[in-house]
């Protein structure tokens, strides 16, 4: 049995058996123990818990009228109905392709013409294009750097692939760059250079800290990379999968769109936070080379991700319909991050509990006090859960190598619970935060 060094605690293993059968694929068993599974599961079976774990978004505000609005618009047109009902194409519906590229150059000021449709691809939400993209890049071994924390999902699927996370400096403003030339010199000078393949980058309100990749950073971050790419090309994959859910400041553009030459950096983008994420549509701007190896990979595993929900994204933004919901759900996830930090300053921060005052994204990141093990196996996990509360445990966003996993954080999510569930839950936590703490002194 080949076990994957990703495999956060043997609590997830012990609820999601590892596959014993050796007939299994060396990736199917490097797959085995993710955390969202088990996570999910836990808010499932006990629909009692306040869970302030999942990355769900808001339910009372889905897109409800624009989505019908978009509909009888396409099903008005029999002949736009029938194509929206046909397979469609691997690269994805030509017109939402070509609204996407308008899109990201008005937010970036970039120039018209400077992306070309053909090097946008569009997926079941940015996660398969991350996936497609991968696949494509990396054998095992092979090494992406990330920043730590990060969002556990893709450090999942790196695992999965057999890749390496090697975890490089992140503090309040995003990902360090001199922490990145340090990354890539040693591993340079340890001769594993050829091994490096991308520096993956969440550039806005990332996930599970919510802070956005300042501004001046994001040249710099090019920069570094192309001057490492001296034999092959290190991709930067920037992930703007929170861009539109932003409560306060002004946006600041893409990294892609200081990448002059368009060879490094692959952006990905998705409907999923900021329209609906049953609908699940994802696009990513390739580099031209990578575009085309990316389409090969993808042709021969879906060759097309759902035509519907592309041709109703596309019939979305055609009828002006996402910016005055992005505007809704903006207020919406305002009140609910207000409540959160208006919580956490009267239940938790007397604890000595530490956390981050985000201005946009689905997250608040805390830090515990030093003695308390916020991971499944520790304490405070099964008094949470007994109090009525899930979390996310912060080890699980820690990538394998190159930085260390500190015990004492939890990403906690305002997306998906009301104001008044979420204060509650914040309170629980709290409660089991203190009992931790007055348990801990007993026994020192
Ligand atoms: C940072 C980040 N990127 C990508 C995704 C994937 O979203 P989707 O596949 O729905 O587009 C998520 C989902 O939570 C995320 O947090």
């Amino acid at each position: 049995m080949l076990l994957h060094p990703f495999s956060p605690t043997s609590a997830v293993n012990e609820f999601l058996p590892v596959p014993s059968d050796d007939s299994l694929s060396r990736r199917a068993q490097w797959s085995a123990g993710q955390p969202i599974s088990y996570l999910m599961h836990m808010a499932l079976a006990r629909p009692s818990l306040i869970s302030l774990a999942a990355g769900f978004v808001d339910q009372h505000s889905l897109p409800l009228e624009p989505t019908r609005k978009a509909l009888d618009a396409i099903f008005g047109d029999p002949v736009a109905a029938r194509a929206a009902l046909q397979y469609g194409t691997t690269h994805g519906y030509h017109h939402l392709r070509e609204q996407i590229v308008d899109r990201l150059l008005a937010a970036d000021g970039g120039r018209p013409g400077s992306i070309a449709v053909e090097q946008v691809v569009l997926t079941a939400g940015s996660n398969e294009l991350l996936h497609v993209v991968c696949d494509s890049l990396l054998d095992p071994d092979d090494i992406v750097l990330v920043g730590a924390p990060n969002y556990f999902v893709f450090l999942g699927m790196l695992a999965n692939l057999g890749a390496r996370s090697v975890g490089v400096a992140s503090d309040q403003r995003g990902l360090v760059p001199e922490a990145l030339d340090e990354a890539l010199r040693t591993l340079a000078a340890r001769g594993e250079l050829s091994r490096v393949k991308a520096v993956y980058v969440a550039s806005y309100f990332d996930n599970p800290r919510s802070i956005t990749l300042a501004a001046e950073r994001r040249p710099a971050l090019v920069e570094i990379v192309r001057r490492w790419s001296k034999d092959h090309t290190i991709y930067i994959l920037e992930d703007t999968a929170y861009r539109e859910l932003r409560y306060a400041g002004q946006d600041v553009p893409s990294i892609r769109s200081f990448d002059e030459s368009g060879e490094t950096v692959v952006c990905t983008g998705t409907f999923s936070k900021s329209f609906s994420p049953g609908v699940r549509v994802g696009w990513g701007v390739l580099p031209k080379p990578l575009a085309q190896a990316v389409l090969n990979q993808k042709g021969n595993i879906d060759f097309g991700s759902p035509n519907f929900s592309q041709h109703l994204i596309s019939k979305v933004l055609e009828l002006g319909l996402l910016e005055p919901h992005v505007a809704s759900i903006q207020k919406t996830y305002r009140e609910k991050l207000s409540a959160m930090l208006g919580a956490c300053d009267e239940h938790l921060a007397p604890l000595g509990v530490r956390y981050q005052r985000p201005s946009g994204g689905l997250y608040v990141w805390a830090e515990m006090p030093d003695e308390i093990d916020t991971g499944t196996d520790g304490e405070l996990f099964q008094r949470a859960m007994e109090a009525g509360v899930l979390y996310v445990p912060g080890s699980y966003c820690y990538p394998s190598e190159g930085t260390p996993t500190p015990l004492n954080t939890m990403r906690l999510s305002f997306g998906v619970q009301s104001p008044e569930n979420i204060r509650r839950g914040i309170k629980l936590l709290a409660d089991a935060i203190r009992s931790e703490l007055g348990a801990a002194k007993l026994t020192t």
